[in-house]
């Protein structure tokens, strides 16, 4: 079974859209999704609005959904760690206990754009335009994903 993590900042925008687009692409028999932010302002709440209605456009239901931090045990029980951007990088690598928990962490668009470091921009402060954009770049990098799973 393998188990994979979706990191942001604040856990009910991109994150959960990441959780929610991989899980559709995957058999659920098999993989574990999760997701969690570095931030703990929204704990307990479900994803915005704004990233529910995305992925309710794109017939994904993400309501099950409610925002947790992410913690140090988070190294234990996941495989990969995917983060959005190099700022929730640094957050998570920050509380790595050793080498192997940092490899673990991998922005989620190097998937798409190798060595880059092309950031999933937070939507937060942005309009739907924002979500339905995030929305594009996760969904293809979850595609690619979805693949490597299945190997
Ligand atoms: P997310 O977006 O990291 O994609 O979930 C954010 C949501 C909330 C906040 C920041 C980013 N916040 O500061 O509350």
């Amino acid at each position: 079974m393998k188990k994979v993590l979706m990191v942001c900042l604040g856990n009910i925008c991109r994150s959960p859209l990441a959780e929610g687009i991989l899980y559709s692409k995957v058999d659920k028999n098999c993989i574990i999704v999760d997701s969690a932010g570095t931030g703990g302002w929204h704990i307990g709440e479900l994803p915005d609005q704004r990233s529910i209605q995305v992925a309710n456009k794109h017939n994904i239901n993400i309501t099950n959904q409610r925002c947790r931090k992410f913690q140090v045990s988070d190294f234990d029980n996941f495989d990969i760690i995917y983060v959005m951007d190099n700022s929730n990088y640094l957050d998570v690598v920050s509380m790595a206990r050793n080498e192997v928990d940092k490899l673990k962490v991998y922005l989620i668009l190097e998937e798409i754009f190798p060595d880059l470091k092309v950031e999933v921009p937070d939507p937060y402060y942005d309009s739907e335009r924002g979500f339905e954009n995030v929305f594009q770049m996760l969904e293809k990098a979850c595609e690619v994903i979805a693949d490597k799973l299945k190997e």
